[in-house]
Order: C-alpha cells, then sequence, then structure tokens
C-alpha cells in the first residue's frame, strides 16, 4: 500500500517566529494519528527549529532544495549530510522553479538524488510541461524524458522509495488546476516511465503525488485517481486550517 504523502512546499513565504506559531498551531489542531503522512517544507533556515518544535511528532519537516556535494567550496549551498544531521526525511529537488529561476538541468537532479540516498534521505522530484508543450501535445515525453535523466543514478530499490511530484507549471500557483482525469493520466504515464527504468515492484511502489493549485476543495477528487498517490501543495499549505483541510481530503 502506498500511504498517501501532504506536502507542503512553502517555497519563499514566512518568518522564524511564523513558521513557530505554525508548527505549535499544527500540533494543536492535528488529531490522533492522521491517516496521511505529513510534511511540510519551509525554507531552509527554518528547518532546524521546525524539527526541534515537532520531534517525537508526526509531523515531518522537510527541505526545499539542496546541494548535491557533501563539503566543499560552494558558498550558499547547504548539503545532504547536514539536513540529515537534523533528521529530514525528504527533501523537494527539481522543482520548477528551481529549474527555472536558477538554471538547475537534468543532470543537476540526478546527481541531487543521487546524493540524498546517499546521505540516507529521500527525493520529491518534480517534473511538469508548460502551457505551450501541453498545447503542441509533447506533454507525455517531456516528463518521461525528466524522469529518465532523474532516475538514472538510481537502483531499482531506490526508485521504489523515491517520490515523484508531477507539477504542470501553467497549474502552479494559477488557480488553474489539471482536471483529475489530466492528472492521472500523466502519473499513469509516469508510474509507466518507472516500470520500464526499474521494474514491477518499484512501480507498485513509488509514490507519485500531483501539485499544481491544491486545496482543500479540490484534493479528495485527485487523491481518488488510481496513480496520485498524494499531493505538493504550495499556497493552501501555508494557513494551518487550510493544511488540516488537506489532510482531511486525505481521510
Ligand atoms: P501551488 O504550488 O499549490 O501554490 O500551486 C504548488 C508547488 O509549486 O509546489
Amino acid at each position: 500500500m502506498r500511504r498517501v504523502l501532504i506536502a507542503g512546499n512553502w517555497k519563499l513565504n514566512k518568518t522564524a517566529s511564523e513558521a513557530k506559531a505554525f508548527a505549535r498551531e499544527l500540533l494543536e489542531k492535528i488529531s490522533g494519528q492522521e491517516k496521511a503522512e505529513i510534511l511540510i517544507c519551509p525554507p531552509t533556515l527554518f528547518v532546524e527549529s521546525m524539527v526541534s518544535d515537532t520531534k517525537g511528532t508526526q509531523v515531518q519537516i522537510g527541505a526545499q532544495n539542496c546541494f548535491y556535494e557533501a563539503s566543499g567550496a560552494y558558498t550558499g549551498e547547504t548539503s545532504p549530510a547536514a539536513l540529515a544531521d537534523l533528521g529530514v526525511p525528504y527533501v523537494v529537488i527539481g522543482h520548477s522553479e528551481r529549474r527555472e529561476y536558477f538554471h538547475e538541468t537534468d543532470d543537476d537532479i540526478a546527481k541531487k538524488a543521487r546524493a540524498i540516498f546517499d546521505a540516507g534521505m529521500t527525493p520529491i522530484i518534480c517534473c511538469g510541461e508548460t502551457l505551450e508543450q501541453r498545447e503542441q501535445g509533447i506533454a507525455k515525453q517531456w516528463i518521461a524524458g525528466q524522469i529518465k535523466a532523474a532516475l538514472k543514478e538510481l537502483t531499482d530499490e531506490e526508485v521504489a522509495k523515491a517520490v515523484i511530484a508531477y507539477e504542470p507549471i501553467w497549474a502552479i500557483g494559477t488557480g488553474r488546476t489539471a482536471s483529475p482525469a489530466d492528472a492521472e493520466e500523466i502519473c499513469a504515464e509516469i508510474r509507466d516511465v518507472v516500470y520500464e527504468v526499474a521494474g514491477k515492484d518499484a512501480s507498485d511502489q513509488t509514490r507519485i503525488l500531483y501539485g499544481g493549485s491544491v486545496k482543500p476543495d479540490n484534493v479528495k477528487e485527485i487523491l481518488a485517481e488510481a496513480n496520485i498517490d498524494g499531493a505538493l501543495v504550495g499556497g493552501a499549505s501555508l494557513e494551518v486550517d487550510s493544511y488540516i483541510g488537506l489532510l482531511n481530503g486525505a481521510e
């Protein structure tokens, strides 16, 4: 069984005190054992304090990015080892904003996936097409290329543990969600690619998330799709009540 993962991607939002207040309120409001796996990815600066504020609870704190080298002369970067040492379980890589604004390539993302497993964590590997690519009818082949490139340094067992997030670029932060059927079509294609590169066990186990304007009122129908195992959520993960709405949708 693939457990539903509701991953909040805060992007560049909140201050340290706001992050602290969020953690406190979330812990007050979540009930018992939630069915879904809970993950919040704050800006790197607040990862350590949020890990400590949520220690021993079902709330997990992830990172939005890291570098692929373990140490060295790489000013401004964060190493996988440093995140793993804090107890971070997941790192998002290959988000379309990082590909676009920070010029990350498929090759960088493959190296990061490798380095994240080497440090004992799990990558959440993002992929997605532009509106233009969708209109040209090349979305599936574009995404297959991104996924094959990102997985190329991993063993089949690692692919099975990896999380893949399908985020059509035209649906991110726009209020325009892919229809559940459109999202499912691409997520099913991603599972076929996983089958092709890493075999049946991996394709049965790899979790595939959908992201792009997921909200409490549309999460349920998205998660009802056979090949969608969770959501990567930006805007709707910034407020506790909204994040809890997402968890409720996963019940
Ligand atoms: P959004 O962002 O939910 O605000 O559309 C999703 C993401 O970019 O991860």
